[in-house]
């Protein structure tokens, strides 16, 4: 079954694209006039578990951790189309993205299939980075990964079915950052690989304000054809190794053109990595210690830990994926004072939800949230993609009964899922 197909006439030089993304997700339309490549995503998910030689299971991250980011890029490099990132033109092993995230202003865009991530302000690459940036992202899960989502997802054809986590050890998941941003403002950025997308159209006249998703009339504000350059390569890891802490290992690539050579996916730094939230670290300068932070990224993450350079500096990866749960009641990012934000700093087990935040129902701890929330283990695009599928099935009436609770779309757009207003994730 093909659920997203392209057939592009060249006829009396006219283009016809027609896309359709079937039951699993609802998406941006290419053109009637455009001949460039539209993205085609991978659904068609593995009908069982296979397990698979994980190269860097033999070196340890705590003691190797550079090594071992390696051996991870690597397996998540082989065999694929690095000019397009067509997984199903991968050579050497299966990939697949998780449906559902076509919805919204943020979301997927037609050429590649990326979503919005955060902006990069003025001056956060270098004083000379004097306009607002945007950066986005694209991910995917490789064939652990892929059999849990196709056991929550189905055909697309049912609802969710969240029982089918948490995702195995050996689970791997990418994230690809590609950014608006060019070697003007970074020179780090000379040289770095380039992929075309429909971001969102730049007609600002200050351009110290990033370019709004949302228009002036409250509906997703116009997109156009940009080619963007790779910043930032995200690998997250389900580790055994790492279970007694939160299951995951986080680390991240940073491009850098300085580096000699003529690949550029050569030229992919390792930023560090983490496998715990380091609860006992607060503010008061303590270093992490299930953090390993290499020189010139030290201040990234909140308290030393590690992070990626578009992402909250109040936050660190594992802390804000750990928010991942349905329905989705906790800000990702953690609040200033520290006798709130330790809530977002414990080491959660994947099966266990986040939890309510700080100030709702009796907070960070409250038991009651065992009864009430689902952990999503650490999967922040399936928490987006819940939400994006319930106000999908709300499209022409309020309330639905389904798989994921009682959903109620509110007079003010809100949702809610068994009464709990399920917060949309501001990336
Ligand atoms: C402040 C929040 C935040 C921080 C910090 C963060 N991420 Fe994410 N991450 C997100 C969101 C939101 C998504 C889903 C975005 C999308 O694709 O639409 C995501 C997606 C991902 C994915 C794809 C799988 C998934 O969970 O959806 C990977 C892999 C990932 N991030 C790795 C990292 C790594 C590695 C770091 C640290 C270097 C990091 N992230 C830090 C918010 C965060």
């Amino acid at each position: 079954m093909r659920l997203l197909f392209t057939i592009a006439i060249h006829l009396f030089g006219l283009c016809i694209a027609v896309a359709s993304a079937g039951p699993f997700d609802k998406m941006e339309r290419a053109p009637a006039n455009w001949c460039g490549p539209v993205f085609n995503p991978n659904y068609r998910f593995p009908a069982k578990f296979v397990t698979s030689p994980e190269p860097w299971a033999a070196i340890s991250f705590r003691k190797e951790p550079e090594r071992y980011l390696r051996a991870l890029l690597h397996y998540t490099l082989e065999g694929q189309d690095r000019a397009h990132w067509r997984l199903q033109h991968n050579t050497v092993r299966d990939w697949y993205h998780v449906p559902w995230l076509g919805p919204g202003a943020n979301g997927r865009e037609f050429i590649h299939g990326l979503t919005r991530a955060p902006d990069l302000q003025p001056g956060t690459l270098s004083p000379s980075q004097t306009a607002c940036r945007q950066n986005w992202a694209l991910a995917f899960y490789n064939q652990s990964g892929g059999a849990v989502l196709g056991r929550i997802w189905g055909h697309g054809n049912r609802d969710p079915d969240l029982s089918a986590l948490p995702f195995p050890p050996g689970t791997v998941a990418v994230k690809l950052v590609f950014t608006s941003a060019n070697s003007s403002d970074d020179p780090g950025l000379a040289g770095a690989p380039e992929l075309v997308a429909n971001i969102h159209a730049d007609t600002r006249s200050n351009l110290n304000e990033c370019a709004p998703a949302i228009g002036s009339n409250g509906k997703p504000a116009a997109r156009k054809p940009h080619t963007l350059r790779l910043i930032l390569f995200d690998i997250a890891v389900r580790e055994q190794r790492a279970s007694y802490k939160t299951g995951w290992v986080f680390g991240s690539f940073r491009y850098d053109g300085n580096v000699p050579g003529d690949n550029a996916w050569d030229k992919l730094v390792p930023m560090g990595l983490m496998w715990g939230n380091d609860p006992a670290v607060s503010d008061t300068g303590e270093k992490p210690r299930q953090s390993i932070v290499f020189k010139g990224y030290e201040t990234l993450g909140r308290g030393g830990r590690m992070n990626g350079i578009v992402d909250d500096r109040a936050s660190a990866c594992s802390s804000c994926h750990m928010a991942a749960q349905w329905p989705s009641v906790a800000p990702m990012t953690a609040p200033v004072p520290w006798s709130e934000a330790r809530c977002w700093f414990r080491n959660v087990d994947a099966r266990y939800p986040f939890g309510f935040p700080p100030g709702q129902k009796t907070g960070c701890g409250d038991p009651s949230a065992l009864g009430k929330l689902t952990a999503l283990d650490f999967s922040l695009q399936l928490t987006i993609a819940l939400r994006n599928w319930s106000l999908e099935k709300l499209k022409h009436r309020t309330t639905a009964r389904s798989k994921l609770g009682s959903l109620k779309r509110l007079a003010n757009g809100n949702l809610t899922a068994n009464g709990l207003t399920v917060a949309p994730l501001r990336q």
